[in-house]
């Protein structure tokens, strides 16, 4: 089953927008296998954003990610790397929908509320930066028979 990472970042915790960000998900019908609230590091930031070391943004981002606490989740099913994406909305706030994360809470790039994985590997990869197999739980949810068509038997 497909996994992504969902990160909760600083601004988001901050505003008090924790529960929001998870119901988000929850109403949509990924299910949710494993979760954090935490203070990141430097070091694990450079692990997770290693594709944009060097990039102008860079030092701004990495300040930004460690400025507080943050949660972080992962969250299963089929597609989910995309449909996180879409819940979340495009990177940039101006750009996203209306009924999105970031087209509903936040303004600005550099405080874009949310992360989400990109592709179905980034989702493998980065759930390894923050969770160890034995921290995530495989569990039957009542209602996947109602949200899933490989679950009706
Ligand atoms: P994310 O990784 O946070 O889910 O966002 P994303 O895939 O939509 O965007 P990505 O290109 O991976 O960029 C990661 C985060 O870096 C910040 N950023 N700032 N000022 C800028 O030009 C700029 N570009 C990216 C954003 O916080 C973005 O979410
Ligand atoms: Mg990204």
């Amino acid at each position: 089953m497909e996994r992504t990472l969902i990160l909760v970042k600083p601004d988001g915790v901050q505003r008090g927008l924790i529960g929001d960000v998870i119901s988000r998900f929850e109403r949509r019908g990924l299910k949710l296998i494993g979760m954090k609230f935490m203070q990141m590091s430097s070091s694990r930031a450079a692990e997770h954003y290693a594709e944009h070391i060097g990039k102008p943004f860079y030092p701004g981002l990495v300040a930004y990610i460690i400025s507080g606490p943050i949660v972080a989740m992962v969250w299963e099913g089929n597609d989910a790397v995309a449909i996180a994406r879409n819940t979340i909305g495009a990177t940039k706030p101006a750009e996203s929908a209306p009924g999105t994360i970031r087209g509903d809470f936040a303004l600005e790039i550099g405080r874009n509320m949310v992360h989400g994985s990109d592709s179905p590997e980034s989702g493998e990869r980065e759930t390894a930066i923050y969770f160890s197999a034995d921290e995530l739980v495989s569990w039957d949810r009542i209602t996947d028979t109602w949200i899933s068509e490989d679950k009706w038997e």
